[in-house]
């Protein structure tokens, strides 16, 4: 089988690292060296038992990879020059790919097409957008495909079906679960940037609550929580969070821009982020500041250990070499830093991520710090 991931292009060498360390998991082993190209990475793994596959997965996700899928390839999607007499007309993609997709042996809810999110990459957007209406029709007429007006099945392990066009002649297919994959084709967030947020990093904090919370965003971040951000200027994540009605203390020698200066639920503090502590526990931290990895992820352990808050999104910058060694000593660092607190952690290089990943931490268990917020009616 093969494992086909899509990640920031640059971030290949990491996401190939993602993918062994799944397969090690899974106790799967990777044949020869993970080949692919700028922004996607396949690695051929032997001994595959996909119920272990789908546990690793949801034990540890992959950090660097945006989508990541199990299936076959590379498939040839044009007869290759002097082959056969080629008939004219314009070349007949759906085959091979119906074929690809029949050898799968699966059905699934949707179909995802997809190439490399880059120049070249998106030179083949028209082609998909092509064939994605004309494979689903085939797939539906052979049952492989449910139909898009029926109710979404509620049953877990929804599967979904990709092909990911490597170029305008190959491609690759296969199927992810719907629970432990991208919420989005090509890992690529349906997020507009709100015209009143004062700095584009605010469309981080909302990718990071849709990705890192999922179905739970809108019970953990609503109106009646209370947070901090530190490094908040000019504040972008600060006005994510007022917009949903949390209570925000903006920790920053900087100055807030824009509307969300006078926002009555923001109450902006010239300090330094590694020495504010609230004066009672908040819900959340949330730290974007510029620094060393090690550095943040010590602050943000104590956080938790000390019950300062419930919860913690913060910003690993990698400008190093080494950046999936720095996640794994940050993760150390974390773990080491909370003593005796039951801690969940996660890490994600999000879409909107350049170089650096989006943490999430939470407490497993309400600190006894910890005080229950009142609700407030959430802001129009
Ligand atoms: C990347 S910007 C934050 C952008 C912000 N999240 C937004 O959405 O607009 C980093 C900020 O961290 C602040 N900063 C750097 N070191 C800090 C420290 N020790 N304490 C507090 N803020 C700090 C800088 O002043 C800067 O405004």
């Amino acid at each position: 089988m093969i494992a086909l991931a899509q990640c920031r292009a640059g971030f290949e060498r990491e996401a190939a690292a993602d993918v062994a360390h799944l397969a090690a998991a899974a106790g799967a082993q990777v044949r020869g060296d993970i080949g692919g190209g700028a922004g996607w990475v396949a690695a051929e793994l032997a001994g595959l038992d996909r119920r272990r596959w789908r546990e690793a997965l949801a034990a540890s996700p992959a950090v660097f990879c945006r989508t990541l899928f199990i299936g076959t390839g590379p498939h040839a999607l044009v007869p290759a020059p002097g082959s056969t007499p080629q008939a004219r007309g314009p070349v007949d993609r759906v085959t091979p790919l119906m074929a690809a997709l029949s050898g799968l042996d699966a059905t699934a809810d949707a179909l995802w097409l997809e190439y490399p999110d880059t120049n070249e990459g998106k030179a083949l957007s028209t082609l998909a957008r092509a064939l994605g209406p004309r494979l689903e029709t085939v797939l539906r007429e052979r049952g492989l495909l449910a139909d898009a007006s029926a109710p979404q099945r509620a049953e877990r392990n929804r599967l979904r079906f990709h092909v990911f066009l490597a170029d305008g002649a190959t491609a690759y297919v296969g199927t992810s679960i719907a629970e432990t994959g991208s919420a989005w084709p090509m890992g690529i967030p349906r997020l507009r940037m709100p015209g009143r947020a004062p700095s584009r990093s605010t469309l981080k904090l909302a990718e990071a609550f849709a990705v890192l919370l999922g179905e739970r965003e809108h019970e953990l971040v609503h109106a009646g929580k209370r947070a901090v951000d530190l490094g908040a200027a000019p504040g972008g994540w600060t006005w994510q969070l007022a917009q949903r009605g949390v209570r925000v203390t903006a920790v920053d020698n900087g100055a807030l821009k824009g509307e969300v200066a006078q926002d009555p639920l923001v109450t902006h503090v010239r300090d330094d982020g590694f020495r504010f502590r609230p004066r009672r526990p908040v819900d959340w931290v949330v730290c974007d500041i510029v620094e060393q990895p090690s550095r943040v992820a010590t602050l943000m352990a104590r956080w938790m250990k000390d019950g300062d808050a419930q919860r913690a999104m913060f910003n690993l910058k990698l400008p190093m070499k080494k950046r999936y060694a720095e996640v794994e000593r940050a993760t150390a660092i974390i773990d080491a830093g909370v003593g005796d607190v039951d801690v969940r952690l996660a890490f994600r290089h999000l879409y909107h991520d350049r170089e650096e990943v989006t943490g999430f931490l939470e407490r497993a268990t309400p600190s006894r710090r910890a005080t229950p917020s009142r609700a407030r009616p959430r802001r129009g």
